[in-house]
């Protein structure tokens, strides 16, 4: 079983001809609404990937379709609460290439108490997985009660806080950032990426592909697909979403490299967030019709 500790956010997104300058009014192109928030995309990730996930999380009021969403992708959402306060929600800025600036508002999901998440976890044991990203309240806690069942634990660094990192870090099996959250990071250590102290750190590149390492082994690195991006947003937690259902199955770090940068390159050729993740069918697919050396 996997248990999401993860944001839930309304994501309101706005089609722009270019990211605005300081002082500047734009009109946007388009604008739409969905299901977002780092967590939910891994979530809903996971979930099509094939995985069984519990989501650990909170709503306001006004969160209801969210976690409607997410049920009907198959996500357990018994341990969803809704909470007396405003759900979370990002505004997201998406350029003609498909790159993507975004603002949230927590919300809901820095209102979950370490009680809550507690009680989620009381079912949990040493063969669950559990996934974490820097968007909800009761992450320490998590990690802590987590490390000291002998779970598997998955973290995205992001949004970055090199203190969030730093505090986390000793509980974690898995560390996922981009290239610029590892940078930030190893300057933050005073350390090398290749010495920043965790079992696997796996950084993705966008196009450049990602790479996994491994203190105890050579680094795998996996290229991008060729895709022509609509939407970057959600991409990274495509990727995470589907590395950790690829690794629960039992695959090899390289292969479940290989299913997410598939899933993730999918997921860049449509607009929005958790709508946008593609389902394992059609990951399988469009993998198969990739050119084989
Ligand atoms: O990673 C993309 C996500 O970041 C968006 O869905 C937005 O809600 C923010 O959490």
């Amino acid at each position: 079983m996997i248990f999401n500790l993860g944001s839930i956010n309304s994501d309101l997104v706005y089609g722009l001809p270019h990211f605005p300058a300081p002082g500047e009014t734009l009109s946007a192109i388009n604008h739409r609404r969905g299901l977002g928030g780092k967590g939910a995309n891994q979530s809903i990730a996971l979930a099509r990937a094939g995985a069984t996930v519990t989501h650990i999380g909170a709503v306001g009021p006004d969160g209801a379709w969210m976690t409607d969403q997410l049920r009907c992708a198959g996500v357990e959402c018994d341990h969803i609460q809704q909470l007396d306060c405003a759900s979370g929600h990002a505004v997201i800025y998406v350029d003609p290439h498909g790159e993507n600036s975004i603002v949230i508002y927590p919300g809901a999901n820095v209102a979950l108490r370490d009680n809550d998440v507690m009680v989620a976890l009381a079912q949990a044991g040493p063969d669950d997985i559990l996934v974490l990203q820097n968007e909800t309240s009761a992450l320490l806690s998590a990690a802590r009660a987590a490390h000291a069942k002998g779970m598997f634990i998955a973290y995205s660094a992001a949004p970055f806080d090199a203190q969030a990192v730093r505090d986390i870090l000793p509980y974690l099996s898995l560390l996922l950032c981009n290239e610029g959250e590892a940078r930030q990071l190893s300057q933050a250590l005073g350390l090398e990426v290749s010495a920043i102290p965790v079992k696997h750190l796996v950084i993705t590149k966008g196009a450049k592909g990602a790479v996994w390492l491994d203190p105890a082994a050579d680094p795998i690195t996996v290229p991008s697909f060729k895709v022509i991006p609509v939407d970057t947003t959600g991409a990274g937690d495509t990727f995470a979403g589907y590395l950790v259902a690829g690794l629960s199955e039992g695959k090899s770090p390289a292969n479940a490299m290989h299913l997410a940068s598939a899933a993730a390159a999918l997921s860049v050729t449509r607009a929005g967030a958790a709508d946008a993740i593609p389902t394992r069918a059609e990951v399988d697919a469009f993998w198969a019709a990739q050119p084989k050396e």
